[in-house]
């Protein structure tokens, strides 16, 4: 018995170029929030999920595992990548056994179910794994600027992938596993229709400033401004996933805590981290403002690079990393939550003297939409057509000396 199933086990691999082709030749159907908040309402079906999901999460990984292959071979071959690419054949398989279910099938739904809570937990080291497999091609091969341009494509694509993926299994777990989250009993699955965004701003400092007080025996005080223009007495709300906002402001906070603490000179007060949350009739923007000192204008791009990261790199079982910063993954990941539902996150320096670092969503739920890569002709030509020279001229590093030049004419 154990060998039929090693046999057919084996089939199944051999056959998944077959499955990534086939699944890869689909474009992702990107849901709005609101078709979030319907599969999640009173009204919500189970098997519309399951049927919806059973489809539409192979061809989310099929898509992205496509682009996996463009990356340069010495890239794609360290074990880690590996690792990672394994993980996501298997996923797929697991998700094709469901295929030719009925949907009336009451075990089929408990068994997808189960089988999604699988999936994530296999996927849950894929960001510090991949983060490994770039440390481990940058030890062997260095870095050159076009690899380094492919897999900043390539890696805001993938975990763009991972975090829609993610949403989709989470809501179907958690909206289907028949329990009300007593804490949060609006919630629908991950989403908050009435999401309180101060709320989540102090909750996201007051974390970092736990971490930051252990570190550096300190922390800067908050300053919390609301700008309603809609209707100026109430609190701002939003419907989104508290749980990515909380994540991009944890991000933001723990870097303004380090940069005013590291800028900070004995003979004043720590300067206060000002945060203004400004509501529109198309925007909602939460702008995180330190006087730690800033970032000149010509790193600022790196510092959402993978590549280029700032940080030391740290091993993944290091446990005495600073805990103020690790992977330098904060600010591009937070960069793709807020663009998840087509919002921003940039950042505005002013060397000398602090950052800005503002969050931009929207703030009508009929404009969040899932922004999603999708496998075709001119995301290949990104990979390929890419290695040309720089169409702009390269400032050489001594001035021109214009006098010996007229000499020699
Ligand atoms: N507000 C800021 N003021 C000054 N420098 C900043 C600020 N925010 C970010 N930086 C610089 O940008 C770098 C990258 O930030 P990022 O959050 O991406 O990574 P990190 O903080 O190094 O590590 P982690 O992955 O833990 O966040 C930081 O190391 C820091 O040098
Ligand atoms: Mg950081």
């Amino acid at each position: 018995m154990k060998f039929v199933r090693f046999l057919m086990k084996n089939a199944a691999l051999a056959n998944a170029p077959k499955h990534i082709e086939h699944f890869a030749k689909f474009s992702p159907s990107p849901l709005s929030m609101k078709q979030f908040l319907d599969f999640g309402s009173t009204n919500a079906c189970e098997k519309t999920s399951f049927v919806f999901l059973r489809q539409e999460l192979p061809v989310r990984l099929a898509n992205i595992m496509k682009e996996i292959n463009l990356l340069p071979d010495r890239l794609v071959s360290t074990p880690s990548v590996q690792l990672v690419q394994s993980w996501y054949i298997q996923s797929l398989l697991d998700l094709l056994e469901f295929l030719d279910k009925s949907p009336d099938d009451h075990s089929a739904l408990g068994d997808f179910t189960e089988a999604l809570v699988t999936i994530r937990n296999r996927h849950n080291d894929v960001v510090p794994t991949m983060a490994q497999g770039l440390i481990e091609y940058k030890e062997a091969f260095g870095k050159d600027p076009v690899t380094n341009q492919n897999v900043q494509y390539f890696l805001d694509r993938f975990y763009m992938s991972r975090i829609s993926i993610r949403m989709l299994i989470n809501q179907h777990t958690l909206i289907f596993n028949g329990t009300t989250n007593p804490a949060h009993p609006n919630t629908i699955g991950s989403i908050d229709p009435q999401c309180d965004v101060s709320e989540v701003v102090r909750d996201a400092y007051e974390s970092a400033k736990m971490l930051c007080d252990q570190y550096y025996l300190g922390s800067p005080e908050l300053e919390i401004e609301e700008i309603n223009a809609n209707t100026l007495r109430q609190a701002i709300r939003i419907v989104y996933v508290p749980s990515h906002l909380y994540h991009m402001l944890f991000e933001l906070f723990k870097n303004a805590m380090r940069a005013t603490i590291e800028n900070y000179e004995g003979s004043r007060s720590l300067d206060p981290i000002k945060v203004m949350v400004a509501l529109g009739g198309e925007d909602l923007t939460i702008k995180m403002s330190d006087k730690g000192g800033g970032v000149p204008l010509r790193k600022i791009e790196r510092l959402f690079s993978y590549m280029y990261s700032t940080a030391p790199t740290p091993q993944l079982n290091d446990k005495h990393r600073a805990p103020l910063a690790g992977f330098g993954y904060g600010l591009p990941i937070s960069r793709l939550y807020a663009q998840y539902f087509q919002g921003d996150l940039k950042l505005y320096s002013m060397e000398g003297y602090g950052t800005d670092a503002v969050i931009y969503l929207k703030a009508l739920s009929t404009d969040s939409i899932e922004k999603l890569p999708v496998y075709n002709k001119s995301a290949w030509r990104h990979y390929k057509v890419n290695q040309e020279a720089d169409d702009w001229c390269v400032p050489s590093k001594e001035p021109l000396d214009m006098a010996s030049l007229r000499a020699t004419k």
